[in-house]
């Protein structure tokens, strides 16, 4: 019989991995899923074929039926309230498995209290944009003792994810470390973008210019953030693919592992600037690839292209 699984955190990551969870998971047993907001829940529910998930009214809820419990929530407050809020029942023998993105001092905290009360836990933290949990195409970062992890796998490449990073038998923080360096370069590309199109506009060269070489040399991410920064997708979208408050949140976790690690992240501190004017200018609703609008304010431009 396979386990029954669990499913908390149903925004932009959470609801492309359960499509793919419920279509190439091989359960036995419908998804049960939970979101803090019910409605979202609903919606992906009606969304999935018929019989292939079940809507939790609470984390409890959620949780006292599941072997094991995947979470994938905003932040290190949101996955700390969920775990304690889990961890009010029996989760003898239950497995949990963050994919959010958190400090690895979360991460490690979080396996300490899951293990304190009997359960195993596994950091599975993912890269890649919405649009590749919804295709299946993310990368699993998988770290915790091996046992556990091997648990876990059948759920990532082929199912939520193209490839795996195997921490195997390593502190599950490991992961969430990868994590949180690996987004500097994401951060770092989407900067680099921008100043590269700003100046293109400016000096002549013309942004469709700069993009046909960005497609032959960089095509993959770079090619997808160029396309949404000259399309205007980065200010039109109402509901963000990345949004500023979680790009600003791995780049301050970014930033702060370097302070404690005697090292600075420069690249990363520009990044972080724009995405400040990011947030006062379009508020939550502000996207990292807006960091271009921030750019091109800078050098006279309307945010808006
Ligand atoms: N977007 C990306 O490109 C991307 C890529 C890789 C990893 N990630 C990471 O994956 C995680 C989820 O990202 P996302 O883009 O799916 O975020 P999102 O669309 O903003 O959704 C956030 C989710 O967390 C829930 N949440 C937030 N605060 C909560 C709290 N205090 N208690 C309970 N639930 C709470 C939200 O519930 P409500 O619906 O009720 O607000 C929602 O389900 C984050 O850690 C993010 O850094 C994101």
């Amino acid at each position: 019989m396979a386990p029954q699984l669990a499913w908390i955190g149903l925004g932009n990551m959470g609801r492309g991995i359960c499509k793919n969870l419920v279509e190439k998971g091989q359960l036995d047993k419908p998804l049960i899923i939970y979101n803090r907001t019910q409605q979202r829940a609903i919606d992906l529910s009606e969304s999935l074929p018929p019989g292939k998930s079940t809507v939790a009214s609470s984390v409890e809820a959620a949780v006292s039926k599941a072997d094991i419990i995947f979470t994938c929530v905003g932040d290190d407050a949101a996955v700390n309230e969920t775990i304690d809020t889990a961890l009010k029942g029996n989760v003898e023998g239950k497995l949990f498995v963050d994919c959010s993105t958190v400090h690895p001092d979360t991460t490690d905290g979080l396996a300490r209290k899951c293990e304190g009360a009997g359960a195993e836990f596994v950091a599975c933290p993912v890269f890649g944009a919405p649009a590749m949990a919804t295709s299946g195409q993310l990368i699993c970062v998988l770290a915790g003792p091996v046992a556990s992890v091997e648990k876990v796998k059948p759920y990532t490449k082929g199912v939520m994810g193209r490839a795996i990073v195997d921490f195997s038998g390593q502190s599950s923080g490991k992961a969430t470390l990868l994590k949180v360096i690996g987004n500097t370069f994401i951060l770092n590309m989407v900067e680099a973008l921008s100043e590269g199109h700003v100046l293109a506009e400016t000096s002549g060269l013309g942004t469709d210019n700069l993009h046909q070489f960005i497609e032959t040399m960089f095509p993959g991410p770079y090619t997808a953030y160029s396309t949404r920064m000259i399309s205007g997708d980065y200010y039109k979208r109402e509901e963000p693919l990345f949004a500023v408050d979680l790009a600003r949140k791995d780049a301050r976790h970014a930033m702060a592992l370097a302070e404690a690690s005697g090292t600075r992240m420069k690249n990363v501190e520009v990044g972080d600037a724009h995405l400040e004017q990011v947030k006062k200018h379009r508020g939550e609703a502000g996207d990292i690839a807006a960091i271009y609008g921030a750019v091109r304010q800078e050098a006279g431009l309307k945010f808006e292209n």
